[in-house]
């Protein structure tokens, strides 16, 4: 299916979900997910319209850290990135609202090289509305705007040469060892020789600040968690109760990571109707995964940008050393 476009003023979306095909690939992530011992469900379910805006709560959290740590490294090396990359399009994986790739643009904008501005998100009402905001605030900037899956559309993305592809806010940390080795290699294919990716990623750090960020106190985090429930409820046809299970995050050493868990509260019997009629039985106190969360370190970062075939040029962290930002380039 070609994809359907509509321009705005000088913001154009693209829409390379095509309905059917998306809704197939979601349908069949969730029974494998649902049907896993343990059962988990897959992280897009938590962005819609409602979900997008609990986020931007989150990132406003006192207890979660990492949005206002990674705005504060790129406030504080933006210009130097500008110089560094020359770019003429900016590219932003899972861009949501482009909060913080303000400081991006802004001296992307002053260096004089932009041309171009290409967010990419899932989830269309979001990605319109930062794309109609970003056009107002950057006249002469296009900004080409694509509704697609990074994990299967990097293929389709623009990339005219000099182009700085950036993926921000750990997300990356969101996908397990082996969805980020095939990830990082859609990157590096992506992008043409001497272009340049933007990494940001949440590093390890003390336990407790950790489970804090995944579990505060107004517990936006845990209605952010349970709205996943309400989606597939309208979009799978599912009849979760969402009030029947709790918020839990976990830390897991091994792995690095924290793990975001919906426990069941009493037995619960679950149907989803648009997966055949797929039964779930979960017992009081069995717990579905949400989401996991993948902590770094600073070796780690730069061995699995390697091993995709990136070059890691620069890297910087906040003053407290929570997150690190990375500015690799495709040799
Ligand atoms: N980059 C922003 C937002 C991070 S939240 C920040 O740093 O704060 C993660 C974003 O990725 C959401 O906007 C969500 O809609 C989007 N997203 C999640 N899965 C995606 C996928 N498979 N493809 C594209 N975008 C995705
Ligand atoms: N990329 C964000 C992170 O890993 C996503 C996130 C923040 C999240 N808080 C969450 C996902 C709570 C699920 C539940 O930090």
């Amino acid at each position: 299916m070609p994809p359907t476009t509509d321009t705005t003023g000088t913001v154009r979306v693209r829409v390379h979900l095509d309905p059917a095909d998306w809704s197939r690939h979601l349908a069949e992530e969730t029974r494998r997910g649902l049907t896993d011992d343990p059962p988990w469900t897959p992280p897009v379910w938590f962005y819609d319209e409602v979900g997008s805006h609990l986020f931007d709560r989150i990132t406003r959290l006192d207890e979660y850290y990492p949005t206002e740590a990674e705005r504060s490294i790129l406030a504080a090396r933006s210009d130097e990135i500008a110089h560094l990359t020359g770019a003429r399009t900016l590219v932003e994986l899972g861009s949501g609202t482009s909060d913080k790739t303000r400081l991006l643009l802004d001296a992307l904008w002053a260096a004089g090289t932009l041309r171009t501005f290409s967010p990419v998100d899932v989830s269309e009402e979001v990605l319109r509305t930062a794309a109609t905001a970003i056009a107002e605030g950057y006249p002469g900037i296009a900004v080409d705007a694509v509704v697609g899956d990074f994990g299967r559309h990097l293929d389709r993305i623009p990339t005219g040469g000099r182009t700085l592809l950036a993926f921000l806010g750990s997300t990356i940390g969101n996908l397990d060892p082996d969805q980020r080795r095939a990830f990082l290699a859609s990157v590096t294919d992506a992008l043409a020789p001497g272009d340049w990716f933007l990494l940001g990623t949440d590093l390890v750090k003390d336990e407790a600040r950790l489970l804090a960020a995944y579990d505060d106190a107004a517990g936006v985090t845990a209605a952010f968690n349970r709205n996943a429930l309400v989606v597939m409820n309208r979009e799978l046809g599912a009849d979760f109760d969402p009030d029947a299970y709790s918020h839990r995050s976990h830390w897991d050493p091994v792995e690095h990571r924290i793990e975001m868990h919906l426990v069941a509260d009493r037995d619960q019997r679950v149907t989803v109707r648009g997966l055949d009629d797929l039964v779930v039985d979960l017992g009081a106190g069995e717990q579905l995964r949400t989401e996991i969360s993948t902590k770094f370190t600073a070796e780690g970062v730069e061995h699995e940008l390697l091993a995709a075939g990136l070059e890691p040029v620069s890297a910087w962290t906040d003053p407290a050393g929570d997150v690190r930002l990375t500015l690799a380039r495709r040799p």
